[in-house]
């Protein structure tokens, strides 16, 4: 609950600008840590990562917080109340990246914490409840198939099952966590009991172009899209190129280009519905050999679970009867599905009075992408505030933008919001 009437001063506040250019900053220093030369590549427990990790354990310190690296890899920072038995409030956000990263995806939320927290503390502002500056170690899901790692673990989500999963070299998640010193029973004494919540609060990059459209800087976030995830292999007869008449074909690559379009078609017959096949391959495929197999992924998403499981069904469906008529096998395996999960309405009010009270307009939107808030849901109230994106709203990629004006503003909303929340 916001307290309305005499809401708090947070005049407290830098001047304009100083916010935004400090996360901007922090971002483009924190990639520099990339598994790649020439371009942000920063998955888990990679040496990018563990360097990553300790690069945002040294800012929160000079922040004033307590700051540690758990045992998933997540790094965690305290502004302390001072009440020592008070609940905490977690502002989080991850910090492991896809392949060729934009610079703020995920870090942006954690970085709009960090500055907010050390304005906090130069103030010598103490709040109410504990605020938990969280940087996840891994929401995206690159190495293991498997998102939400480092949320999964706090929340007391963590599904032990992806142990057994490996990564494209042959090493488990069990093997990865044992060879960093770490497991599962120190991973599951990271989980929060939900009495000791206030909440969550994420910031993060819409990623996509409405607010841009609308010409707004922020807004509030309604739900998260729910999403399930599969891995397909199609399996036809390999022929040679030349010699096999296109009408005795069994060829496993042009059957999957058949599953994409409808994938496509399927995903295409609903407002929030929508179908990736974000990755496809032609194993040990020649120019001058039919396709034997082809391997891809399907990512399927609504903002309500009803929506997507109608998708997902007619999907498998369809595979079913296209492997039929061409006469090639396909195997279907499912890696994950998430649930559709609402923010608190409690937090979505929170975040309106604080955005109305910076001279914008509360404009409230569902989220298409996942996010870490998503594994609180259930657990304690969940909040997020999503950043206008440049650049049409290109996200998961270099050409990800956004202006230091709109995460200034963001910056500025939280601490309002903060330093108004019971
Ligand atoms: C994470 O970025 C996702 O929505 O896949
Ligand atoms: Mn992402
Ligand atoms: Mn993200």
């Amino acid at each position: 609950m916001v307290k309305d009437q005499a809401r708090t001063d947070s005049g407290a506040a830098p001047d304009a600008g100083v916010f935004g250019a400090r996360i901007l900053d922090l971002a483009h220093q924190l990639a520099r840590w990339s598994e790649q030369p020439d371009d942000l590549t920063c998955t888990y427990y990679s040496p990018a990562h563990k360097a990553a990790a300790a690069q945002l354990r040294d800012w929160m310190h000079s922040a004033g917080m307590s700051a540690e690296i758990d045992a998933v890899g997540n790094v965690v920072g305290r502004y302390a109340s001072a009440n020592r038995d008070a609940k905490a409030l977690i502002v989080g956000s991850h910090y492991d990246t896809v392949v060729d990263a934009g610079q703020f995806d995920g870090r942006l939320g954690i970085l709009t914490g960090l500055v907010v927290a050390e304005h906090l503390r130069h103030a010598g502002r103490r709040l109410p409840f504990h605020l938990d500056v969280i940087g996840f170690a891994e929401e995206e899901g690159v190495r293991f198939s498997a998102p939400y790692l480092g949320s999964a673990a706090i929340a007391g989500r963590f599904d032990e099952t992806i142990l057994r999963r490996s990564d494209t070299n042959g090493v488990s998640l069990a093997a990865l966590l044992q060879s960093e010193g770490t497991g599962l029973a120190a991973i599951r004494a990271l989980a929060r009991r939900p009495g000791t919540l206030r909440g969550y609060l994420e910031v993060h990059i819409e990623q996509g172009p409405v607010l841009l459209q609308r010409g707004l800087p922020l807004g509030i976030v309604t739900s998260i899209a729910g999403s399930g995830r599969f891995r397909v292999a199609v399996r036809g007869v390999a022929g040679h190129a030349g010699t096999v008449p296109m009408t005795l074909r069994h060829d496993a690559a042009t059957a999957a280009a058949e599953i994409v379009l409808a994938v496509e078609e399927r995903c295409s017959k609903a407002p929030t519905l929508v179908g990736t096949v974000g990755q496809l391959a032609v194993p040990q495929g020649a120019i001058n050999v039919i396709p034997a197999t082809c391997e891809f992924s399907i990512d399927i998403r609504a903002s309500d679970d009803a929506t997507r499981d109608a998708a997902i069904a007619d999907v498998i469906a369809a595979i079913a009867r296209i492997a039929e008529r061409r006469g090639i096998a396909a195997e279907i395996t499912e890696i994950g599905r998430h649930g559709a999960v609402p923010c608190a309405s409690s937090m979505q009010s929170a975040l309106a009075a604080s955005v109305a009270g910076a001279g914008i307009e509360p404009f409230h939107l569902p989220s298409g992408a996942g996010h870490d808030a998503a594994m609180f849901g259930g657990v304690t109230d969940i909040g997020m505030l999503f950043v206008r994106c440049g650049n049409g709203g290109i996200s998961h990629s270099p050409l990800e933008t956004v202006m230091a004006e709109d995460a200034d503003l963001a910056a500025r909303v939280l601490l309002d919001l903060l330093v108004n929340l019971d």
